[in-house]
């Protein structure tokens, strides 16, 4: 059986839980700028760095979110992060150099740059909430502010050709949730090519189901959490989730059928 090399990094990540209520204490600015810049040092697709984050610092503006998540620990979050897929930066850059955006030529607003600079802003995202585990903070990434694009797109002033991706806010923990189980790794890892046969791939469910089932979400801990595949299962109809589509994303100049 192999087992497990452990070192700081792979033990931050191991450890890695959500977080959802945070200590009342502020984040030193050094803090701040090492999780910055940990964020800055992500990959991004051809080194277009087609993402940016805004700190939410208005305590206004951090209510309107948690409003618009119906989640209150957004707005109690020491420090949050919107994290933006931009590229009006890149648009800009490009019309100093005498390239007209509202051209055909314009590629910078079409699906596949979309999809990339969403790639990109997770990355640093995710790079952005482990250097902020690794100094013992705890983050919650929060997909709940896309309840209302529009709304979002208006409170941080999103120009053409950004889009808001995710929020992340971060703190020091006032909670210890247990870790969340993972599925096994060979429902998620294959060798060359995908499984062929579904019973092949869900090998191993009904057992997660049940350590799934063991689990205590700290939202709710009068019942352990429903097995996966009723999770999943509730997800597969959700309708909830159909206001978080990329409608709003042709408001902000992207053409995505380009
Ligand atoms: C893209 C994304 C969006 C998420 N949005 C939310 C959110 O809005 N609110 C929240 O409480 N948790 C959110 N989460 C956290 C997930 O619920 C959590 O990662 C998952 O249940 C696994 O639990 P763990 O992070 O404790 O391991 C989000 C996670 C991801 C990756």
């Amino acid at each position: 059986m192999p087992q497990i090399r452990h070192n700081e990094t792979i033990d931050t990540l191991l450890q890695r839980r959500s977080i959802r209520a945070f200590a009342d204490e502020r984040i030193d600015e050094d803090t701040i700028f090492s999780l910055e810049t940990a964020a800055q040092h992500a990959a991004s697709s051809q080194f277009l760095n087609d993402w940016s984050a805004i700190r939410i610092e208005d305590p206004d503006i951090k209510q309107a979110l948690a409003q618009i998540g119906k989640q209150p620990y957004i707005a109690q979050a020491p420090l949050l992060y919107v994290f933006v897929l931009d590229e009006h930066r890149n648009a800009a850059i490009a019309q100093q150099q005498d390239i007209d955006v509202n051209s055909d030529e314009f590629t910078l607003n079409s699906s596949y740059r979309f999809s990339q600079a969403q790639n990109d802003g997770a990355f640093a995202l995710h790079a952005m909430e482990t250097a902020a585990n690794s100094l013992g903070l705890g983050c919650v990434i929060l997909g709940s502010i896309l309840n209302d694009i529009d709304r979002v797109i208006d409170l941080l002033g999103l120009p053409q050709y950004t889009y808001p991706l995710l929020g992340l806010a971060i703190g020091k923990p006032a909670q210890n949730p247990a870790e969340k189980p993972r599925m096994p790794r060979s429902m998620q890892f294959f060798v060359n090519q995908y499984p062929q046969h579904d019973e092949e791939l869900l090998e191993g469910l009904q057992e997660f189901d049940e350590q799934v089932h063991q689990y205590y979400d700290l939202r709710n801990t009068a019942r352990p959490v429903d097995a996966f595949s009723a999770q999943i299962a509730k997800a597969s109809t959700d309708k909830e989730v159909l206001v978080r589509n990329f409608s709003h994303a042709q408001r902000q100049g992207f053409e995505l059928d380009k």
